[in-house]
């Protein structure tokens, strides 16, 4: 039997996502290269040592760029409501398969992973321009530098941390994955894990269904 999709997300969100990905598998490793002397060997992800110290930067830039456009794609269903405290309270029941809560576009775990990679995102650009020593390191004084490489350093983790948790809930999840890579998910996977998402898009296309039979009438 055929299975019903709806769309989640549309080709410029999936561009845009995995453009944000593959910078961050690009910068996450040649990072660990110039963070740890005996990861140093990871710098070669852009051939040559050199030339990972030029890109990683700019890179950075790209990353963060894509990522303010996820953000402001993103930001209107990540804001905190009731239901995702009933939701943090059963995590136990969660990680066992059983649902909780009126979940809408997304869940509790997804909104706080969301504002981890909003945190990490501003400071890693911040310390990242302030510690980038070809344009701007001069203007700042030692002190200021060196605190900005931790904080680039601690971001950086977190970021880590976060996206290794992210990626494993999207594989954990069945039919997650298509919903980046095709763009759809089954109403089954709707309905299961977001029933308030599931219900807004069947109310969509039940408006968009009576209004092309009114307009068909009406001709
Ligand atoms: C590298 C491997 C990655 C994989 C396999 C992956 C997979 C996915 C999948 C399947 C979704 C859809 C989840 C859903 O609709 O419920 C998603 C959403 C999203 N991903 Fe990724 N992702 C990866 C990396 C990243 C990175 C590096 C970032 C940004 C730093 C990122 C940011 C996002 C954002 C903002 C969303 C929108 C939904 C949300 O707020 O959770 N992803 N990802």
């Amino acid at each position: 039997m055929k299975k019903l999709l709806l769309q989640r997300y549309k080709k410029s969100e999936r561009f845009n996502h995995w453009v944000v990905a593959g910078c961050f598998v690009l910068l996450a490793i040649s990072g660990l290269g110039f963070f740890y002397p005996s990861f140093f060997w990871l710098t070669e992800v852009f051939g040559s040592p050199q030339l990972a110290r030029i890109l990683h930067p700019f890179i950075g830039v790209v990353m963060f760029l894509g990522f303010f456009i996820q953000f402001f794609r993103y930001v209107k269903f990540n804001f905190f409501e009731r239901d995702d405290l009933k939701w943090l309270l059963g995590i136990r029941h969660i990680l066992v398969g059983r649902e909780i809560g009126d979940t809408g576009k997304y869940n509790a775990g997804q909104k706080i992973m969301f504002w981890v990679m909003t945190i990490s995102m501003a400071l890693l650009l911040l310390s990242g321009l302030i510690a980038w020593r070809q344009y701007f390191s001069g203007y700042f004084p030692i002190w200021v530098v060196r605190i900005a490489l931790l904080v680039h350093s601690a971001s950086a983790i977190l970021l880590i941390v976060g996206i290794i948790i992210h990626v494993y809930a999207a594989l954990w999840i069945k039919g997650t994955i298509p919903a980046m890579v095709e763009g759809v998910v089954t109403q089954e996977w709707a309905k299961k894990h977001h029933p308030r998402w599931y219900r807004e898009m069947m109310a969509k296309k039940e408006a968009r269904t009576q209004q092309n039979s009114g307009s068909q009438t009406n001709e």
